[in-house]
């Protein structure tokens, strides 16, 4: 029997009475998808699964996200295009040296954020499944984004309802100090235009939708902007609206990125970890781009 027990008094839950390495029927497809809306992040623990059996378990919600690699070359890659690697392994298997440049830009996970937000469209779910997992951490942290907007004062609701920015990924790693892009990169990781608020399409429900890819306010001077968006995430993040997650091997946890950020905490560099993500396409852009 499928249950559900809420991890925090406002969102995420573990979810048993699922095997992901079989095939799901269409009740238990709806019966996460329902949980899913509900609580925003769903740990399903003891899932010891193949590459295969994942993207077969993240086919049920849709279509994959094309390139989840976040601008890595395909020839530089460990695991199939599909899957986006957070592991810090490079393509031999072994620990990725400390200035490897994949593992420096990896190194803006540790930024709250929400998945492929720099995208024009952005990720639905994310799923990431822990194969090898250090025993110190790293933890994983979510951010229940519905939760901080509820809490937000009237006047300032309305005046993030219609703002809409900019999000790339030079803003997330330039902020630690990471500027190591060629021209090529440039352009790919060309702002995308995001609303500030969002509405999730089944619940109704209002969330923030941040990231710390997000470096312009359309229509705001850049340090008025940058200061504001750091005040909502300081905001978006107090302990009342985070889950932390410690890791335990075999542990799927999927979060839907349109109603939470996450971040990866710290953790000592020389131990191997192996977790890997595949990554639900979302049903369009959520504000007008630019031409190009
Ligand atoms: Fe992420």
């Amino acid at each position: 029997m499928i249950e559900v027990t809420p991890l925090t008094p406002v969102f995420a839950g573990r979810m048993t009475g699922i095997d992901v390495r079989r095939p799901l029927t269409p009740e238990e497809v709806a019966a996460i998808e329902r949980a899913m809306d509900r609580h925003a992040v769903l740990v399903l623990p003891g899932q010891d699964i193949s590459d295969a059996e994942q993207l077969a378990f993240t086919r049920n919600f849709g279509p994959l996200e094309e390139g989840a690699n976040s601008g890595a070359r395909d020839s530089e890659l460990r695991l199939p295009v599909v899957f986006a690697d957070v592991s810090n392994l490079d393509k031999q298997g072994r620990i990725a040296a400390r200035d490897n440049k994949k593992r420096m830009a990896a190194l803006g996970n540790r930024l709250w954020h929400s998945d492929a937000s720099f995208r024009a469209i952005p990720a639905k779910y994310s799923i990431l499944s822990g194969r090898v997992v250090p025993e110190r951490g790293p933890d994983t942290e979510f951010a229940d984004m519905r939760a901080a907007y509820d809490a937000l004062d009237p006047a300032t609701k309305a005046e993030i309802e219609d703002l809409v920015c900019e999000h790339s990924l030079i803003y997330s790693r330039g902020q630690l100090g990471f500027t190591d892009f060629t021209d090529e990169e440039r352009e790919r990781f060309r702002p995308v235009r995001q609303c500030m608020v969002r509405t999730h399409p089944v619940t109704g429900r209002k969330s923030l939708y941040l990231s710390s890819h997000a470096g312009k306010i359309v229509g705001w001077p850049m340090p008025e902007a940058r200061g504001y968006l750091r005040d909502l995430i300081e905001h978006a993040t107090q302990r009342e609206f985070v889950y932390t997650h410690k890791w335990r091997l075999g542990d799927l946890v999927m979060w839907d990125n349109r109603q939470t950020m996450h971040r990866a905490r710290p953790f000592p560099a020389h131990e191997p970890r192996d977790v890997r993500r595949t990554t639900l396409a979302g049903d369009g852009p959520t504000a007008a781009q630019l031409a190009a």
